[in-house]
């Protein structure tokens, strides 16, 4: 192991995030490799399936707040950040800014006051400050600029494109609404193309960020080995759930209608700002996977699994987990 790199025996990480859908799984990889997790939560109650984690403790906490930060950093060896939101409870970005951005700036702070070594900070493929279409890609483009500013820390930032995996929100979501519609599914931006990777490809990003000196002060955009557009997903995953249905592809004027309407519903299904972050494409442009040593999983040799559903439902998607 080269020098630079922590003793894995001794290292205790603090997780933030570390309870969500992508946390959950970067948790368990970590707990299992030996670490010593913290992991702060809003709501201890939700997160019980990480009580089986050897070492790892559930902690009630506000990691807004400078305080409780330090106390939650206090004697850590590193940093993980997944905190993040799709849908804020406004519609003006600041929930995006205060969610990604000022917790960034807040983490960078307090990570460098405890003398944290290494920080890995999960963004989202294509944010930036700038140029990012919508609030989410602006917010966590300023995330990722306060942690490039820290000057006592090791960093590296991760930005996966759509992540996939049993319980998922993405392939699941889809799923259901193609259950709720009986003949034909209106879909808004068919054309979008993502190139999905697998929670568990995350999961090994972020354990050799935090073991690879090599990767600090590094950017890595993950993506899956196939891009798909948004119709293309939607035909695979009717076709693997039974749920045939006529996908009718919406113009851009209904689509934004589509989300006008949605995002002042409760639950925000689909909003602007969700179309806006839908107008790049989130398909990696550098292969960071393949920088990092991972060969990311199929989707497809993956579908039925993340859907739920036994192997034998995936005929034309063999569930075979890649290795
Ligand atoms: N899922 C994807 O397809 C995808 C793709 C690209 C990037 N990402 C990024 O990956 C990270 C994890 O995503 P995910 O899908 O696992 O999300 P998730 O399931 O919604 O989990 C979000 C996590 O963030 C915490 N959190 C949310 N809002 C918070 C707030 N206002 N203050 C403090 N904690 C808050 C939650 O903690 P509590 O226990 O306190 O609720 C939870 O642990 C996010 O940064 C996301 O932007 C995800």
């Amino acid at each position: 192991m080269p020098e630079a790199a922590l003793n894995r025996s001794a290292r205790t990480l603090c997780v933030l995030g570390g309870t969500g859908f992508v946390g959950s799984r970067v948790a368990a990889h970590l707990a299992a490799a030996g670490y010593q997790l913290r992991l702060p939560t809003r709501h201890p109650e939700r997160a019980r399936h990480l009580k089986v984690l050897p070492d790892a403790r559930l902690l009630s906490a506000d990691v807004h707040d400078p305080a409780t930060l330090a106390q939650l950093l206090n004697g850590c060896d590193a940093a993980v950040n997944l905190v993040g939101i799709l849908n804020e409870s406004g519609f003006d970005g600041q929930g995006f800014m205060h969610a990604h951005a000022e917790l960034a700036r807040k983490l960078v702070t307090a990570c460098e006051a405890a003398k944290v070594d290494k920080l890995v900070q999960i963004s989202g493929l294509k944010a930036d400050a700038k140029q990012g279409p919508s609030h989410y890609l602006r917010s966590k483009g300023v995330a990722e600029q306060h942690i490039a500013d820290a000057e006592k820390l090791r960093w590296t930032i991760l930005q996966p494109s759509v992540i996939f995996g049993p319980g998922d929100s993405f392939l699941n979501r889809f799923a259901d609404l193609l259950g709720l519609m009986p003949l034909a599914m209106p879909l808004a931006c068919p054309d979008a193309r993502f190139a999905p990777v697998h929670v568990d490809d995350v999961a090994l990003a972020v354990a050799k960020a935090l073991d690879d000196p090599a990767t600090d002060g590094r950017t890595f955009e993950i993506c899956g080995p196939e891009a798909y557009s948004l119709r293309e997903l939607v035909q695979m995953i009717s076709e693997v759930t039974g749920k045939k249905r006529l996908i009718i592809g919406l113009p851009d004027s209904l689509a934004r209608l589509q989300a006008r309407i949605l995002e002042r519903l409760p639950g925000k299904l689909f909003t602007l700002d969700n179309y806006r972050s839908l107008s790049v494409p989130s398909i990696c442009r550098s292969n960071g996977c393949a920088e990092l040593g991972i060969r990311p999983r199929s989707l497809e040799l993956n579908l039925a699994a993340c859907l739920g559903l036994p192997p034998a439902s995936s005929r034309n998607y063999p569930a075979v987990p890649a290795d």
